[in-house]
């Protein structure tokens, strides 16, 4: 499946940019899904989003100013609102000469956990919901918000994989011991996915550190979401207590660009553990999976018979099964390169 290929992933919500990446004065330029777009800061401070290009002569807006909280053309300097209306055109003495079709489409854009949230067409889910992201006995610390050369669908499936940090993480948590989990339940939920597992696993110097504790072996307890189509919510929870949460969403970019935007939650304090050393520690991790995923295939398969499975990969099956189905209610067929 080539997720640009797939108009019904227009319907959901995606965090394009970490809000204070914005400035007042300049707008941003980003591609969701193979489209140019661009967000900028409207007179509230709230963040807009619209296509990139401009009514007039399909310039780049982004390559502007934002003035009055309104998007500003280098071109010839007309300025839309946020719905897109032309709110002046400098060649136009009479605000009221302005025609009505001088205007711009605006997509659904608002703020959400620190990041910018787009949503091309009409959200078929609200942005997920992450309750600890809001409560005070929790700190959130943005991790990451980088590009990474490959489909979103495999890094969820990555996530929900409990068969691959024996082999993929073998500088940070995996260990030899726990090929597979010690258990693994799996529920359907409206949103995508619920997973409960619990997976055997070493801590290394710099985890035993975060995980206030000394001990080289330990288990984890996941209580992990997936949420349709590319967000994961890890919720690991250590036998002291700790939980250290990962939001990770892989915003489509094209077929093998996704922009990984990943931040924790933790129910500790700075004084436990520096949010520099959490980071570093899932920089590690998250590095090992980067090498491996952007070797895959961008095309993944929704039908099992193209690639080899093992009893591990039931999530990763649930989720190609549920994103079938969601095809064939709007009346989609897979779109691939894949071949017979
Ligand atoms: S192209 Fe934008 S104002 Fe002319
Ligand atoms: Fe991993």
């Amino acid at each position: 499946m080539l997720v640009t290929q797939q108009p019904v992933f227009r319907n959901f919500w995606y965090p394009v940019v970490p809000l204070d990446h914005l400035s007042p004065t300049k707008p941003f330029a980003f591609e969701l899904l193979q489209e140019a777009i661009v967000i900028w800061l409207d007179e509230a401070g709230q963040p807009a989003a619209a296509p990139d290009r401009c009514c007039h002569r399909s310039a780049a807006l982004s390559l502007g100013t934002v003035k009055d909280g309104c998007i500003t053309c280098a071109y010839h300097g007309w300025q839309f609102d946020r719905e897109g209306t032309c709110q002046k055109v400098p060649q136009l003495q009479d605000k009221t000469m302005i025609p009505k079709t001088y205007r711009i489409p605006s997509y659904h854009c608002t703020e959400r956990y620190g990041y910018v949230w787009v949503c091309l067409g009409e959200p078929l889910q609200p942005i997920p919901e992450i309750p600890e992201a809001s409560d005070a006995g929790h700190r959130v610390i943005h991790e990451f918000y980088e590009p990474w050369n490959c489909a979103g669908l495999r890094v969820m499936e990555n996530e929900l994989d409990l068969a691959h940090p024996t082999f993929v993480h073998t500088t940070t948590f995996g260990s030899e011991e726990h090929p597979i989990p010690d258990s693994l339940a799996v529920e359907e939920t409206d949103y995508g996915l619920k997973i409960r597992a619990t997976l055997g696993v070493v801590n290394p110097e710099l985890q035993q550190k975060n995980l206030q504790m000394d001990e080289g072996q330990t288990v984890r307890h996941l209580d992990m979401d997936w949420f349709m189509p590319f967000t994961c919510c890890l919720r690991i929870h250590y036998p002291n207590g700790l939980t250290h949460m990962v939001v990770n969403t892989m915003t489509p970019i094209q077929d093998g660009r996704s922009q990984m935007v990943q931040f924790c939650v933790r129910n500790d304090t700075e004084a436990q553990t520096a949010a520099a050393d959490a980071i570093a520690f899932d920089r590690q991790v998250t590095l090992e999976d980067k090498t491996i995923l952007e070797t895959t295939d961008d095309d993944v398969p929704l039908n099992a018979k193209y690639e080899q499975h093992m009893m591990t990969d039931k999530p990763g099956l649930l989720i190609r099964r549920r994103i079938a189905a969601l095809l064939k209610e709007h009346n989609e067929t897979e779109q691939t390169r894949h071949c017979d």
